[in-house]
């Protein structure tokens, strides 16, 4: 890994340079009002070898608040949310072209190492994914690799209640994560992508795998998320966006992104008929 050798920069050196605005309207999250932009990518490109994934994909990320991307498979959502921690790098036939920036800085500099960038930027993907240890050391898991100062016992506690566990794990915490339910494993891998303090966690489809109780819970718990973490979800359920989220980007087939603006927006009045075809169930 070359990455390892780069010289670190602390990306949340750069001020932000666009003011993002979120309607007070937003499907009653309560989220509304200004807000500074965290992620926002300029005119991004993606090609797995010849293969063109996006293209030229301009949206700007809100601070605390969710901003969902839907469209139909094979669009590109994991591929953007894929840009934004550098995790395309892992992929050998990927090449990012243009700019993604994270308060100002943008992540593909010379200057960014990979490692410390994921740090801030968590994931969370679509099958449960805890290791094979128990739910104290899962939580544990990222403190422990990065030497992290620290009370562990408090820190994983926090994050347990954070990731709404704590009141189903709190007398077996050193028994196996992967006994827990579909739905508790995946509470558990947010625990685990929140213990770290990251500023951004990233979302790729976290319910699908999960029955509708389980969803539910995840869903309320990306709501409380947002008051502490810009949130940024991929899912293929648009009742699902528009319930839990404030801004909706809308890929559509070829990799473009066709709409992005607030959720009430997309849902009630887009701008295109595409869009609009879409969301009422024409395709996709
Ligand atoms: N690792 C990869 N190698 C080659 N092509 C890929 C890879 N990952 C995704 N793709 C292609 O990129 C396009 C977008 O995929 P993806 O980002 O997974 O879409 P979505 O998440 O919207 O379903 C698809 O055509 C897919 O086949
Ligand atoms: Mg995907």
């Amino acid at each position: 890994m070359t990455d390892e050798t780069q010289q670190t920069a602390d990306p949340r050196s750069e001020e932000p340079i666009v003011e993002t605005d979120v309607s007070e309207s937003v499907a009653g999250t309560g989220r509304g009002g200004p807000t500074r932009t965290v992620v926002e990518a300029r005119d991004v490109d993606v090609y797995y070898n010849d293969v063109q994934a996006l293209d030229g994909i301009s949206l700007a990320i809100p601070e605390n608040r969710v901003t969902a991307m839907i469209g139909p498979s094979g669009c590109g959502k994991s591929t953007f949310l894929r840009c934004i921690n550098r995790m395309n790098d892992l992929i050998d036939a990927a090449r990012v072209e243009g700019e993604l920036r994270i308060r100002g800085k943008n992540v593909y500099d010379d200057d960014v190492d990979p490692v410390a960038l994921r740090r801030r930027v968590g994931m969370v993907f679509q099958k449960p994914n805890p290791f094979p240890k128990s739910i104290y050391d899962n939580v544990a898991y990222g403190l422990e690799i990065q030497d992290k100062e620290g009370d562990y016992d408090e820190i994983v506690e926090e994050s347990l209640k954070r990731a709404a566990l704590w009141d189903e794990v709190k007398d077996k915490l050193h028994t196996s994560g992967l006994d827990l339910s579909g739905g508790q494993q995946q509470r558990l891998c947010i625990a685990r992508a929140i213990a770290t303090d990251p500023e951004v966690l990233l979302m790729d489809e976290p319910a699908s795998a999960l029955d509708p109780v389980a969803t539910s819970k995840i869903e309320d718990l990306i709501d409380d998320l947002a008051g502490e973490y810009t949130v940024v979800i991929v899912t293929h359920n648009m009742q699902q966006a528009a319930r839990i989220s404030d801004k909706t980007a809308v890929f559509l087939t070829g990799g473009e992104l066709v709409e992005f603006d607030d959720t009430e927006t997309v849902f009630q009045n887009p701008s295109s008929q595409r869009v609009e075809d879409y969301i009422t169930g024409k395709f996709g």
